[in-house]
């Protein structure tokens, strides 16, 4: 299996089937497990495998009660003889757990490759553990690991963004450089009416906020994430909000990009290219001289919106209720919308070259319309 697809479909498993791994599946699992990395490579690691059915029943007695229903446990324990404590003492510890966790990884990649699946289980009586399998005091008890065939789809835990979790420090790779800009998560906030301007808000995380009639000016915007979002009201211009992400929010009444000096030069006074919108209310919005190619619109409420001038160019848009809008002098080349309530709509002045509504070219419907009536 891919490693990618392996990782990403690795979950926490804590409901098994009856299916009992054979002992070569749990070889290979091992084997995974020594192939981790180790601290002086002195392997500071011991496994011992529970599957008969008496002995996992024990189980129950000392840890959380589903692990019972686990087909196969492995106790993954330290090895204090042969490993880093032996040689270094107890201020070596810490590398025992860092080795043990390693080959758990491996080993719950290789379980997902097999079709199986595990957990780390933390929350167990050590002692009890070791005294019920007669585990020697020189192998202490680091986790265990429940074996077996997930008996249902678990769905995906979330995952806090890269940005929140991880920064580079000096230079990118490749020789790029690591602009210094505020690394922003900002959570749970009242700001209304503020003005931000003059800033680098790049790859900020705005959630659960109140910016209703906020201004936002001159701001590098690009791969932030709202969520949550009471943008009522707000206005936009100058600002780069490429590849920026939108999840349940709402912007009734903003008005994004129109100011006049962009007007003037002809200008895109607001970068959204690429930009995912999923789920935001943007009724009554204004929208003018704005970039939104190959952006993504899904189930959004856009009802009496105006778009003036907007390069919606490749954009899809699915699930949008767009009542009585009207989009003028705007680029839709390229671009489909899906599922769409489009009730009393005007497009004027539009590209609507290769444009698609649920599949139908929107040129050549328009062409077909027109000779039929002629
Ligand atoms: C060190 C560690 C200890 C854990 N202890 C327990 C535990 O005692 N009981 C349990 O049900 N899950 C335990 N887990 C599993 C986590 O709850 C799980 O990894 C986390 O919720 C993320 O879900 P995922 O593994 O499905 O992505 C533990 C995980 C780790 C890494």
């Amino acid at each position: 299996m891919e490693l990618q697809k392996a990782l990403e479909a690795r979950r926490s498993v804590r409901n098994f089937t009856d299916r009992v791994p054979t002992k070569e599946e749990i070889d290979e699992i091992l084997r995974a497990g020594i192939l981790a990395p180790s601290a002086c490579n002195l392997q500071s690691w011991y496994f011992y495998v529970v599957s008969d059915e008496a002995q996992r029943k024990l189980l129950k007695t000392v840890c959380e009660d589903w692990i019972s229903t686990a087909p196969a446990v492995i106790i993954v324990c330290s090895d204090d003889e042969k490993g880093v404590v032996s040689m270094f003492g107890e201020r070596a510890r810490k590398l025992t757990f860092q080795d043990t966790a390693l080959a758990m990884e491996n080993m719950l990649l290789k379980a997902v490759e097999l079709g199986l699946g595990g957990c780390v289980i933390a929350a167990y009586k050590q002692d009890k553990v070791m005294e019920l399998f007669n585990i020697p005091k020189e192998h202490p008890v680091v986790a265990l690991l429940p074996i077996g065939e997930p008996k249902e789809d678990i769905p995906a835990k979330e995952r806090k963004p890269l940005t929140e979790v991880a920064k580079f420090c000096g230079n990118l790779p490749h020789g790029g450089v690591n602009m210094p800009k505020p690394q922003l998560g900002i959570r749970n906030t009242e700001a209304r009416g503020q003005l931000f301007e003059n800033c680098d808000l790049s790859e900020s995380m705005f959630h659960n906020m109140s910016l209703c009639s906020g201004r936002f000016e001159n701001i590098d915007l690009h791969n932030s994430v709202f969520t949550d979002a009471n943008m009522r009201g707000t206005s936009y211009i100058h600002l780069n909000m490429d590849k920026m992400r939108f999840h349940t929010s709402s912007a009734i009444g903003a008005v994004i990009g129109g100011c006049e000096e962009c007007d003037k030069k002809g200008i895109h006074c607001v970068n959204m290219s690429e930009s995912a919108w999923d789920n935001v209310r943007l009724l009554n919005v204004k929208m003018n001289h704005i970039d939104a190619e190959a952006g993504t619109f899904t189930d959004m409420r856009m009802c009496r919106a105006k778009i003036y001038d907007v390069d919606l160019d490749g954009a899809e848009m699915s699930g949008i209720n767009f009542v009585n809008a009207k989009i003028q002098c705007s680029n839709l080349f390229g671009s489909t919308v899906r599922n769409a309530n489009l009730t009393n709509v005007a497009l004027e002045s539009c590209d609507i070259d290769g444009m698609t509504i649920d599949g139908v070219n929107v040129k050549e419907a328009i062409e077909a319309y027109k000779n039929g009536n002629k």
